[in-house]
C-alpha cells in the first residue's frame, strides 16, 4: 500500500469506526475507547472497558481453532457463542468438543468464504478469535475490529507489509485489541527466561536466537483439509522465513522490542529448496500435483535482525528437514545466557560458565513466572502444547475482565510476523539489508516495558 493508498484506506475506516462503536455499544456493552485519537502508538498500553463475561466467536474451527474452543470452555467467565467455519466437518467436530463439556451450542455459521461477516454481525459477541488460512487473517481482523470487537489473531497475523500497517491503523482507529495469540511467549521455559531477564540475571542483553525448526513435511499428505491444504501453497511461491512469530516473539519481549528498542534491520538467506520435492517423489506418483508442484521456499531460512540498540537475533525457519524440534529459544548478555532444546543455562558467578547446565529445577524453584506459578498446574493438565495455550488464554480473559492492556499488541503482532516479507525481499536481493516500518511512529522510544504479571 502507498503512502496515498494508506490514507483513503484510514479515511474509509474513519467512516467505518463510528458505525463500529455503535455495534459495540449495542453488542459488547461498550466501546473500547478510553484511549485519545490516532497518532503514533496511540494503541499501545491500550485498555478496553471490562467484560464480566467474555462472550467468544470463533471463525476457522479447523485444528487450532477447536482447540481453542476446547481451552475457553475451560475458563471461568467466558462463553463460546458463536463458531463459523467454511467446512461442515469442522463444524461438527467442535459441535462435539463443546457437548463433551455439556456446555450450550454456539450459533453455528456456515457457507462461503465472507459467511464470517454474519458472525461479526452478532450482538452477542465481544471477542473474536481468527483460526483460519494466513491469508485470511487480515481481512477477517479488520471486519472484526471494524464491526466493534477484539480481535485475537493466529499466528503469523500477517502476510505482507501492507497487511500490518492495515492491522495498525484499524487497531489504533478502532481503540480494539488487535492480539496475535504468540502461545509460546506463555510457554514455562520462555516465562522463565522473560523472569530471568527482568531480574537482570543476564547483564546487559546482546544476543538472541529463535528458530522454528519442526519437521512438517507430512502435511504434504493433507490434499483437500487441514494445514497442508493450504499452506504448501506458501512454499510454492515465497523464499523467505515464512512462519517466524513462535521463537521471535519471546524474544522480542526479553529484549523489550517495541518498548524501549525496536526492530531496525534484516538481511535473510535461505538454502536450497529441496525437502518437499525429494519427500513428494518419495510419497506420491510421479503425476500427483505434489510432484507437480514447484518449491521455492528454502529449506532452511537464516535472517538476522539487528534492533535500533544494536543487539542481533538470529532467526531461522525450516519445516522440511528431518531433524529434531527446536526453537532455540536463546538469549544472553554479559553475565550469561540460557539456551533451549534442551534448556540450558550459564551464569558467571553461580555456575561454570564454559559448560552448560541442564538441571532446571533449582532454576524453576527460584524464577518460575509468577504467572506460571499462579496457573501452570492447570494449564499442564488442560494439555495445549505443554500448558501454553491454556496460560495464554488465562491471561487474555484475566485482562479483558480487569480492563488490562494485553501483554502482545497490534505493534507486536506487524513487527513480529513482517519478519517474513522483510525477509522474501532480502532472499530475493542476494541477502542485502532491508529496513524494518516502524509501526510505532517513534513510540517505542517511550513505550513502558512489559512488566512481570503478579
Ligand atoms: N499457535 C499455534 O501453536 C498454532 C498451531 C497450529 C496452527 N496455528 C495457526 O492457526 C491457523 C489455522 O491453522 P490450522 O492448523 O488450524 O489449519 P486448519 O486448516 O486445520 O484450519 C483452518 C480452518 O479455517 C477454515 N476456513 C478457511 N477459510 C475460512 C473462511 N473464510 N471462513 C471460515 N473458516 C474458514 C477451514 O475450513 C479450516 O477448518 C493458522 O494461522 C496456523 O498458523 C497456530
Amino acid at each position: 500500500m502507498t503512502e496515498h493508498d494508506r490514507r483513503g484506506f484510514l479515511k474509509a475506516l474513519g467512516g467505518l469506526c463510528a458505525a463500529a462503536t455503535g455495534v459495540a455499544a449495542a453488542g459488547a456493552g461498550q466501546p473500547a475507547g478510553a484511549q485519545p485519537a490516532g497518532g503514533g502508538g496511540a494503541a499501545a498500553g491500550l485498555t478496553a472497558p471490562k467484560l464480566d463475561t467474555i462472550r467468544w466467536g470463533l471463525i476457522g474451527v479447523g485444528i487450532r481453532g477447536s482447540s481453542h474452543v476446547e481451552q475457553l470452555l475451560r475458563l471461568d467467565s467466558c462463553e463460546v457463542t458463536a463458531i463459523c467455519d467454511i467446512r461442515p466437518s469442522a463444524i461438527a467436530r467442535t459441535l462435539e468438543i463443546v457437548r463433551k463439556a455439556a456446555r450450550r451450542d454456539p450459533a453455528v455459521i456456515e457457507g462461503q468464504a465472507d459467511a464470517y461477516r454474519r458472525l461479526l454481525d452478532r450482538s452477542d459477541v465481544d471477542a473474536v478469535i481468527i483460526s483460519t488460512p494466513w491469508e485470511d487473517h487480515v481481512p477477517q481482523a479488520v471486519h472484526t475490529m471494524r464491526a466493534g470487537k477484539h480481535a485475537f489473531i493466529e499466528v503469523p497475523a500477517a502476510v505482507t507489509i501492507d497487511e500490518c500497517w492495515q492491522l495498525v491503523d484499524t487497531a489504533e482507529a478502532t481503540r480494539l485489541h488487535c492480539m496475535m495469540l504468540e502461545n509460546v511467549c506463555y510457554g514455562r521455559d520462555e516465562l522463565l527466561a522473560l523472569h530471568m531477564c527482568r531480574q537482570g540475571l543476564f547483564g546487559d542483553l546482546t544476543h538472541a536466537e529463535a528458530a522454528y525448526i519442526h519437521d512438517l513435511r507430512w502435511q504434504a499428505k493433507e490434499i483437500t483439509e487441514g494445514t497442508g491444504s493450504w499452506r504448501l501453497a506458501h512454499y510454492e511461491k515465497r523464499n523467505g522465513n515464512v512462519y517466524p512469530t513462535h521463537g521471535l516473539g519471546p524474544v522480542a519481549q526479553y529484549l523489550n522490542v517495541n518498548r524501549g528498542d525496536a526492530f531496525a534491520h534484516l538481511v535473510s538467506m535461505s538454502s536450497p529448496a529441496l525437502g518437499y520435492r525429494e519427500y513428494a517423489a518419495r510419497e506420491f506418483p510421479p503425476d500427483h500435483p505434489r510432484n507437480r508442484a514447484k518449491y521455492v521456499c528454502g529449506d532452511m531460512n537464516s535472517s538476522l535482525i539487528q534492533t535500533a540498540r544494536g543487539r542481533t537475533i538470529l532467526v531461522q525457519h525450516d519445516v522440511t528437514t528431518p531433524r529434531p524440534y527446536s526453537r532455540l529459544n536463546l538469549i544472553q548478555g554479559t553475565k550469561g545466557a540460557l539456551g533451549g532444546f534442551p534448556t540450558r543455562i550459564a551464569i558467571e558467578g553461580r555456575t561454570d560458565v564454559h559448560a552448560w547446565q541442564t538441571d532446571m529445577v533449582p532454576w524453576y524453584r527460584e524464577f518460575d513466572h509468577p504467572l506460571w506459578r499462579k496457573v501452570g498446574e492447570v494449564a499442564a493438565k488442560a494439555g495445549g502444547h505443554g500448558g501454553m495455550d491454556f496460560v495464554m488464554l488465562w491471561r487474555v480473559v484475566q485482562c479483558l475482565r480487569d480492563g488490562l492492556p494485553l501483554d502482545q499488541d497490534v505493534y507486536d503482532a506487524a513487527s513480529w510476523s513482517v519478519v517474513a516479507p522483510l525477509s522474501e525481499q532480502s532472499v530475493a536481493r542476494g541477502g542485502a539489508p532491508v529496513d524494518f516500518p516502524d509501526f510505532t511512529r517513534g513510540a517505542w522510544r517511550s513505550m513502558a516495558p512489559l512488566g512481570i504479571v503478579s
